[in-house]
């Protein structure tokens, strides 16, 4: 069955972030990329501290009442990530699998780098951007990103990290039995090869990618690598 993707952004990014990917698998299948709350074109709906299980609920419910999906497959980078295996968690039965690209079961945050989301958002926004893409793609994929983005409003990133900091689901990976593709940057420091390995060694029957010359950017950095490696895995499915 060709179930559609749902693609959800990470921190302080929007739907905007999947372009490559949406023009390139929607050829094939419907592809939807969504805005969480506060990002990109979706007004803010949700206080200033939460979870990423919140989240969650709320792309649940765009998911069901503004798509209309049948067993999507969610795809998500980093909070987006956490985002998808949390909706696993909760909503597993009615998927039909996950795609997680530089992310983790767990997403402890530098407190330094938490620290300057809160003081100067978007200076420290701008640097995370260039601080995850790796050398090889950074002149040119970072300001891309940066000009492509909807700015999001000045608390936003710090309550994603924030989210991002207390979220772990490490112990309940074996409850997951979607079918699942994990990739990473190898060069990726926000979200280690590490991290991608672990949910690799604990979801069951899942596909790891590791692609090269990309760090937390992999998507934009390596679209080409990071679309091929859909492709062969929605194959299989
Ligand atoms: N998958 C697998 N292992 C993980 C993990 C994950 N998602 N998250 C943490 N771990 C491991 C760590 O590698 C560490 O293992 P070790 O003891 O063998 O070194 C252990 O679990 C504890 O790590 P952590 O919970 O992160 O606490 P810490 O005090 O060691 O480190 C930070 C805290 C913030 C320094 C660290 O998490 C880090 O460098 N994070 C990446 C940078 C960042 O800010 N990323 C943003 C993510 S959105």
């Amino acid at each position: 069955m060709d179930y559609p993707i749902v693609f959800i952004h990470g921190s302080g990014d929007s739907a905007r972030i999947w372009r490559l990917q949406v023009e390139e698998l929607g050829k094939d299948r419907q592809v939807f990329a969504i805005d969480l709350p506060g990002h990109g074109e979706r007004p803010d709906s949700m206080p200033d501290t939460i979870t990423v299980l919140e989240y969650g609920r709320v792309a649940h419910q765009i998911i069901q009442n503004e798509l209309q999906l049948d067993h999507p497959i969610i795809a998500g980078h980093s909070l987006g990530g956490a985002i998808a295996l949390t909706m696993a968690l909760e909503y597993g039965s009615e998927l039909g699998g996950l795609i997680l690209i530089g992310t983790g079961a767990r997403l402890r945050v530098l407190p330094e780098v938490l620290e300057a989301t809160r003081s100067t958002p978007q200076r420290a926004r701008d640097q995370l951007i260039e601080m995850n893409v790796s050398e090889a793609h950074r002149a040119t994929t970072a300001p891309m990103i940066k000009q492509e983005q909807i700015e999001p409003g000045p608390t936003i990133m710090h309550r994603d990290l924030a989210a991002c900091n207390i979220f772990d689901c490490m112990v309940r990976l074996s409850e997951i039995s979607l079918p699942a593709l994990i990739i990473c940057g190898a060069d990726d420091s926000a979200t280690p090869v590490k991290y991608s390995q672990f949910l690799h060694d604990h979801l069951k029957g899942s596909t790891l990618r590791i692609f090269p010359n990309a760090a937390h950017y992999v998507m934009r950095e390596q679209p080409e690598m990071v679309n091929q490696a859909i492709k062969e895995w929605l194959a299989t499915l």
